[in-house]
């Protein structure tokens, strides 16, 4: 596939029609937003919580809403960092079960684990009713543009006829550069050395939080390249923005995750990609524009 980006785009294609109901996570990733509000669906959601989906509401949702499927990012959820709980895993497995709905477990961070102890996938506890997509984006390189699906055969037959309409193949040149450099250099312990790295960066950003501004509620990413914070009552995370922006600082704020209006209270941070020193800059910098605001 042309990165994993290309799976929901062709999953939506073959299972939704305008006015479809389909489920997924809230907060949800905005690139799966993007990608199946193109074809019009009801997107319903479920919280996700600290230890994965709610399962009351998920099993409510499932029952009674009947969506054709559910997207899920069970490890290092974007925007939130959130990882499902192996429980929680198996109990969204035995609900889908009963019912018609297909789970899509978008594992695109699932080798970025910290710990380097994995959950085992939903899919393992539903091989029938489930497909899970995957990217070198996260461990290789983002401009390559490859990502994977496994899937059921009868759904892999239904990709094969809408990937080809949509782009023939995808680019055969990244795939051999991918093949190069995968059998002549070990991945495995680039993983480990980029997930040392990442956690680090992670520790450093909770702590800043912790020390500087111990009212804000922020996430505690087992893995991954985001974590996400609510901020105090009667800041707004676009003013957060706009303000950050201006201090040469940048978050994202909730408002384009959540397909419900909500979010105007939390921000969406990048662990990943900046040094130490840049996060710590960047970190003083807005626990200033949070300060100035909590005194307006
Ligand atoms: C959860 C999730 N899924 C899928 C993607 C798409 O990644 P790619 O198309 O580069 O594989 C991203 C990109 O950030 C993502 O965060």
């Amino acid at each position: 596939m042309n990165g994993s980006q290309q799976c929901l785009d062709l999953f939506a294609k073959i299972f939704l029609n305008s006015g479809d109901p389909v489920g997924m996570e809230r907060p949800g990733y905005l690139g799966a937003i993007e990608a199946f509000s193109l074809y019009e669906p009801v997107i319903h959601t479920v919280p996700l919580e600290d230890k994965g989906l709610d399962p009351i509401a998920f099993e409510s949702l499932v029952k009674k809403d009947l969506p054709k499927f559910f997207y899920g990012i069970p490890n290092s959820q974007n925007p939130s960092g959130r990882t499902y709980s192996q429980e929680n895993r198996k109990a969204v497995a035995d609900i889908l079960k009963s019912t018609d709905t297909v789970f899509y477990e978008d594992d695109a961070f699932g080798e970025l684990f910290f710990d380097a102890r994995p959950r085992l996938p939903v899919k393992k506890f539903l091989p029938d009713q489930a497909v899970i997509s995957g990217s070198f984006s996260k461990i290789v390189a983002p401009g390559m543009r490859i990502g994977w699906m496994y899937a059921p055969k009868e759904i892999i037959m239904r990709f094969n006829v809408v990937k080809q309409a949509a782009d023939l193949h995808s680019n055969f040149l990244s795939q051999m550069i991918l093949y190069r450099y995968l059998t002549t250099n070990n991945l495995d312990d680039h993983i480990r050395k980029i997930t040392r790295v990442y956690q680090r960066k992670c520790r450093l950003m909770c702590d800043l939080f912790d020390d500087f501004l111990p009212q804000i509620a922020h996430t505690h990413p087992e893995g991954g390249m985001f974590l996400s914070a609510t901020l105090p009552p009667g800041i707004s995370s676009r003013v957060v923005f706009d303000e950050g922006v201006r201090q040469k600082v940048a978050v994202l704020p909730g408002l384009p995750f959540y397909v419900d209006g909500g979010g105007t209270d939390t921000i969406r941070l990048n662990f990943s990609s900046a040094p130490e020193k840049q996060i710590t800059e960047g970190m003083h910098r807005l626990v200033q524009v949070i300060r100035r605001l909590g005194k307006r």
